[in-house]
C-alpha cells in the first residue's frame, strides 16, 4: 500500500537554527521558511538525493507541535510521512484494519498541496504517520 517515504518530519524551537545546521554544518540544500498559519506550524524543506526532511516550528496559539516539544525541548523527529497513490482508498482499507484516523477522518491539504491524512502513533510502533497522495 504505501510508497516512497516522502519526509521525515522534524519538530524545532528554533527553525532558522536547525536550517542552519542542515545547510552549514551537513551540507543540504534548504529552503527558505514559510509559514503555513492553516497549520500552526513554520515548515523549511530539506531536498535530499532519495527524501526530504521537513522542519517544524510552532507558529501562533494552540499549534499542533506545541505538546510535543514540551515533552522533547531539544526537539525531535515527529511524523513520517509516507505516499500512497489514492489517499481515500488507504484510509478505507487501514481503517477496515482497525487503524485509527486522526481528526474527522477526511483529508486535508497539507504543508505540499497534496492531500494529507495521520494516522494514531498507537497503531503504527508510536510513529505518528502521515499519508500523503502522490
Ligand atoms: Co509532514
Amino acid at each position: 500500500m504505501i510508497g516512497r517515504l516522502n519526509h521525515v518530519a522534524i519538530a524545532v524551537r528554533d527553525i532558522a537554527k536547525a536550517a542552519a545546521v542542515y545547510r552549514d554544518t551537513l551540507g543540504a540544500e534548504v529552503s527558505a521558511a514559510t509559514a503555513q498559519p492553516e497549520h500552526g506550524v513554520t515548515t523549511v524543506f530539506i531536498t535530499l538525493p532519495n527524501t526530504k526532511i521537513e522542519l517544524l516550528e510552532p507558529y501562533g496559539e494552540g499549534s499542533p507541535i506545541a505538546k510535543f516539544l514540551e515533552r522533547n525541548p531539544d526537539g525531535g523527529i515527529h511524523h513520517l510521512c509516507y505516499e500512497v497513490d489514492d489517499i481515500r482508498a488507504a484510509r478505507d482499507a487501514l481503517k477496515g484494519q482497525g487503524a485509527r484516523v486522526l481528526g474527522d477522518g477526511e483529508p486535508k491539504t497539507g504543508a505540499h498541496g497534496k492531500p494529507v491524512l495521520f494516522l494514531h502513533p498507537k497503531d503504527f510502533c508510536g510513529t505518528l504517520v502521515e499519508l500523503e497522495q502522490a
